[in-house]
């Protein structure tokens, strides 16, 4: 099957935006945690979390348009902080329900049984249930003119994981923190690893890590 432009236009548009939420290929889950200035938590899926540098660490994160009814964005702004949190295997059906359209004064938490945790010094809530949790300062802020989203870029403060997870040359084990990957917006996938390749260089061929 091929798709031109034209095709793309015409297609109705929850088909087309099930088909463009697909094809940028398996993405991150994330639970957002958020406050707002007078303490009230959000909790919000993502899946738009991509690496933007490591030292420092930053992650940048998308945000849909929608003013004051976004409550992440305006946590955020309001706060300067929020934190990350990976979906994992057995939190799949609350961390969906969290992307349900509640009123600013319902917290996503309460609703879907999940629980803030906080740590000193971060002015946003972790998901105590996920197993891979960061805290994350905002850094920069820029609305996109191209399509009034918002890209938010964080710097990681706070990560936390399970020790065991953590192999000897740094890279954390996902598979083994059970962290879920997301096509679309709403097919969840656990990974299966297949093989760690070495540092790619012109003069050797690709071959396996370790
Ligand atoms: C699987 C999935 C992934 C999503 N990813 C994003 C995303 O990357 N950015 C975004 O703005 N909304 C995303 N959403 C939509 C938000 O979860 C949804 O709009 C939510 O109500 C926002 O909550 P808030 O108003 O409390 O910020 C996603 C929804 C789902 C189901």
């Amino acid at each position: 099957m091929q798709l031109d432009s034209d095709a793309l236009a015409g297609m109705a548009p929850r088909t087309r935006a099930a088909l463009v939420n697909s094809i940028s290929g398996f993405k991150s889950a994330n639970l957002i945690g958020t406050a707002s200035a007078s303490g009230e938590t959000n909790l919000a899926i993502m899946s738009s979390v991509v690496h933007l540098g490591s030292h420092p660490p930053l992650l940048a994160l998308v945000v849909r348009p929608g003013g004051e009814e976004r409550h992440t964005l305006s946590n955020i702004l309001a706060t300067q902080s929020y934190t990350i949190n990976h979906v994992n295997t057995a939190i799949i059906e609350a961390a969906h329900q969290t992307a349900a359209r509640y009123p600013q004064q319902v917290s996503e938490f309460d609703a879907t049984g999940l629980t803030p945790e906080w740590v000193a010094g971060l002015g946003a809530p972790l998901v105590a249930e996920a197993n891979v949790k960061l805290g994350m300062r905002l850094r920069e802020h820029q609305p996109l003119a191209i399509n009034g989203t918002h890209l938010v870029i964080g710097e990681v403060v706070v990560a936390i994981f399970p020790e065991e997870s953590l192999l000897s040359d740094g890279a954390l084990d996902l598979s083994a923190c059970s962290t879920t990957a997301l096509s679309g917006l709403d097919a969840y996938h656990q990974a299966v690893p297949l093989k760690r390749m070495a540092y790619a260089k012109p003069e050797l061929p690709p071959r396996l890590l370790g």
